[in-house]
């Protein structure tokens, strides 16, 4: 049977960063750099300039995970876009990225399908294991997997919004899942979701149950409160859920595989929290050195968090051919994946 292995990795982030003190100076943020650290190991995020959305920073990852593959644009079979900040309501970022790389002129107008994934923290898992699927049934050769993220254009970047705004930064990250006959690649994508807590983390903007779906003000324009607009979370819920899913999740992922914990060399955690994958690694006992991280740098890309460090890590020369390693995510949905893959 046929395999599919990820053939190429790419990054990109905006060149903008915003450290913890710039919260405090740029946005007059009541907070400080020693709570934000303590508390999630974040040091530094990145924010993408006005008039660029999460399509055009996944056309820069995607363009490195294309020449890391030895491929062109016309190459793919489908683009899987996973993200929580697209440029519309509709339609998503996959078909907006699709003519960015030139897929509808000329000789490379191969339309080729393009599918938005909505689950959050955990999209480029649950992309991936699409993406696999659609590659280990014959029906694709090549599939662009993309998580990308604008979180700063709806951010409340005021005191009143500091529990979430503090963790959030923008970024890009892709992978190219091909078809190999190789004995690798991608041996199992494990996926769950837990709907009972969808409002326990999330970002309402409209409710299309009410009617109109926006309140409107006298003028018919709609008006839109902050607690809708911007995300919300219980954090402490959130965390205490990430715990038990990824490191359940990593097991399954194992287990599954024929695998055991000590088996894999490098765990890839979704960077939403360094004391969240601190506390996990701690709970299975896995070593420091095999669980890379990024969030300091980065705070936490939703869907590009994993992507992102799979590439960084490919660039650094950490990841090698023949290495066995792990992927787990955890968000909301609540929503949550692991993956194992033979490098
Ligand atoms: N700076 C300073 N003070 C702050 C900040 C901030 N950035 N944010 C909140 N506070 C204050 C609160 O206002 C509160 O003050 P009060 O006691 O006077 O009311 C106090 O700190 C404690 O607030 P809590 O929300 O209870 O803080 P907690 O210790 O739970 O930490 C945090 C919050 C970091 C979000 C934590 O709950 C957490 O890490 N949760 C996991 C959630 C997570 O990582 N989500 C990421 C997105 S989801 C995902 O990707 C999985």
């Amino acid at each position: 049977m046929t395999n599919a292995c990820i053939s190429g990795t790419g990054f990109y982030v905006p060149p903008r960063v915003v450290t913890n003190d710039d919260l405090i100076k740029t946005y007059g943020i009541e907070t400080s750099d020693a709570w934000i650290q303590q508390r999630t190991g974040i040091e530094a995020r990145r924010y993408a300039e006005a008039g660029i959305g999460s399509a055009e920073l996944g056309e820069h990852a995607a363009r490195a995970a294309l020449a890391q593959a030895g491929l062109e644009p016309v190459d793919l079979d489908l683009i899987v876009f996973a993200t929580l900040s697209p440029e519309f309501a509709f339609p998503g970022s996959g078909v907006i990225l699709q003519d960015r790389l030139g897929l509808n002129s000329g000789a490379n107008a191969k339309h080729v399908p393009a599918l938005d994934v909505r689950n959050q923290c955990s999209g480029f898992l649950y992309s991936l294991a699409t993406a696999n699927a659609m590659v280990r049934s014959g029906a694709c050769k090549h599939v662009l997997v993309v998580g990308a993220e604008t979180h700063s254009a709806a951010l409340d970047l005021s005191t009143r919004g500091r529990t979430v705004s503090s963790l959030f930064g923008d970024g890009a990250g892709a992978v190219i899942v091909s078809a190999t006959d190789d004995d690798k690649g991608i041996r199992g994508v494990h996926l769950g979701a837990d709907g009972s807590q969808a409002e326990t983390l999330c970002q309402r903007v409209w409710d299309i149950r009410e009617r109109p779906f926006i309140p409107l003000d006298d003028e018919g324009y709609g008006r839109v409160s902050p607690e809708f607009m911007y995300a919300h979370m219980d954090g402490r819920m959130v965390f205490k859920h990430a715990v038990a899913k990824m490191s359940g999740a990593l097991k399954t992922a194992c287990e599954a595989a024929d695998a055991t914990l000590d088996d894999v060399d490098l765990f890839f955690f979704h960077q939403a929290n360094l004391r969240i994958n601190q506390y996990v690694a701690e709970l299975l006992k896995l070593p420091a050195d095999k669980v890379p991280h990024n969030i300091e740098r980065y705070g936490n890309t939703t869907a590009a968090t994993l992507p992102i460090l799979l590439a960084e890590t490919v660039a650094e020369g950490r990841l090698k051919p023949g290495m066995k390693i792990a992927m787990v995510a955890f968000g909301s949905g609540f929503t949550w994946g692991s993956a194992l893959i033979d490098w």
